[in-house]
């Protein structure tokens, strides 16, 4: 979060418009940037010259436009990662869910969607030190399943305080696309009063569907999308927070083989979402993750578990009453030693050149 802005802050702003944002909650140079001067009019009542004057400053004191990459490094270095539950679902994350970037979540009903961001909106509270990211968290619940029960289950089967970890995650149900639109937009003001960390919008374009029906809407309803994906965006950087949306799966009807379902949204989720996370349903309680279309991460395919405790490795499931020492934070990983690895003796050798042989 950043500073409160002062008197001065802005050239040749008045200290009577400076009071007037601090009244609105428009307190930091963060929030004022990346909120559009149309909302600047409305909340504080201002002159929409004076609001475009105020937004244009603020921005270019948050984002001056071309940066060095030693810079962005350095930008990048506050960035911070959220452990999901499961370790190995962190791995192929980089390490978790990443601070100012949007990660979704794709996969058909019952791939998990929701589970995850329940676990999420659990860990991120987390201190830093702890694989957290230290924050408060958000919901936008656009389908009214986002359960308060499930959170508690999920904290107490942890070990936490869950009436602590409950007041802390705030929940407003968009009852349609323009519900969602305004709240996303008040996004900027909430995230600086509450200190939020993470942002979940679950889910990020059903409504949407449902509203914009048939071909003639699309580019209106694209369009729109963009638009709050946008702001999504502006949040997570402005304010270095993890935005997790969920999107739905679509069936290609032209595929006559492989997987015939892809992403809803187009390439306009596919643009805003920097990391992807494809969920399908496996065997019993198990859901197979893999990563999409990412800049650096791995393709890669783990199986993930939904327990009582959220989501948690494979290996957990068989377990699914409350073991304390099961879901504790991750263990440091441990030295990597050489000797361990290496093969003793010549009958282990050809015992394992036997297996290699089997194996072709
Ligand atoms: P949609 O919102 O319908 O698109 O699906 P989603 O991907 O959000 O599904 P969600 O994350 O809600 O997953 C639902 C599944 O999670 C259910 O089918 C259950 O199998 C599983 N689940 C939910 N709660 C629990 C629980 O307490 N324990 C276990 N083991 N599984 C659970
Ligand atoms: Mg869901």
């Amino acid at each position: 979060m950043g500073e409160v802005i002062e008197v001065g802050i802005l050239e040749g702003v008045a200290s009577t418009t400076i009071k007037k944002l601090h009244k609105a909650g428009l307190a930091t140079l963060e929030a004022i940037a990346v909120t559009p001067p149309r909302e600047i009019v409305a909340l504080t009542g201002m002159g929409v010259d004076t609001a475009i004057k105020v937004n244009t400053l603020a921005r270019l004191k948050v984002d001056p436009g071309y940066v060095s990459a030693s810079d962005l490094l350095e930008t990048r270095s506050h960035m911070m990662r959220s452990r999901t539950g499961s370790n190995e679902f962190d791995r192929i994350m980089g390490g978790g869910i990443e601070t100012g970037v949007i990660t979704e979540l794709i996969g058909e009903f019952g791939s998990g969607k929701t589970q995850i961001c329940y676990t999420l909106s659990v860990l991120a509270q987390r201190p830093v030190a702890e694989g957290g990211l230290g924050g408060r968290v958000c919901v936008i619940d656009t389908e009214g399943t986002f359960l308060p029960e499930r959170i508690k289950q999920i904290a107490e089967a942890r070990g936490y305080d869950a009436q602590e970890i409950l007041s802390n995650v705030l929940i407003a149900r968009a009852y349609n696309s323009d519900h969602q639109i305004m709240l996303v937009k008040n996004l900027p003001k909430i995230a600086q009063e509450h200190d939020i960390k993470l942002v979940i919008v679950d889910s990020m374009i059903g409504h949407f569907r449902g509203e914009y029906i048939g071909r003639g809407t699309l580019a209106e309803r694209q369009q729109k999308i963009a638009g709050v994906l946008g702001n999504l965006l502006r949040v997570a950087e402005a304010f270095n927070l993890s935005v997790v949306l969920t999107n739905q799966v679509q069936a290609k009807p032209d595929t006559s083989y492989g997987d015939p379902n892809r992403p809803a949204g187009g390439h306009v989720m596919a643009h805003a979402c920097t990391h992807r996370v494809y969920l399908r349903k496996g065997r019993q309680n198990t859901r197979l993750v893999r990563v999409i279309d990412s800049p650096y991460l791995p393709e890669e395919k783990i199986r993930i578990a939904v327990t009582a405790a959220g989501i948690c490795n494979e290996d957990e499931t068989t377990n699914m009453e409350y073991d304390p020492d099961m879901y504790t934070a991750p263990e440091e990983p441990e030295e990597f030693s050489l000797e361990e690895e290496k093969v003793e003796t010549p009958e282990e050798l050809n015992l394992e050149l036997d297996e290699i042989n089997l194996d072709e």
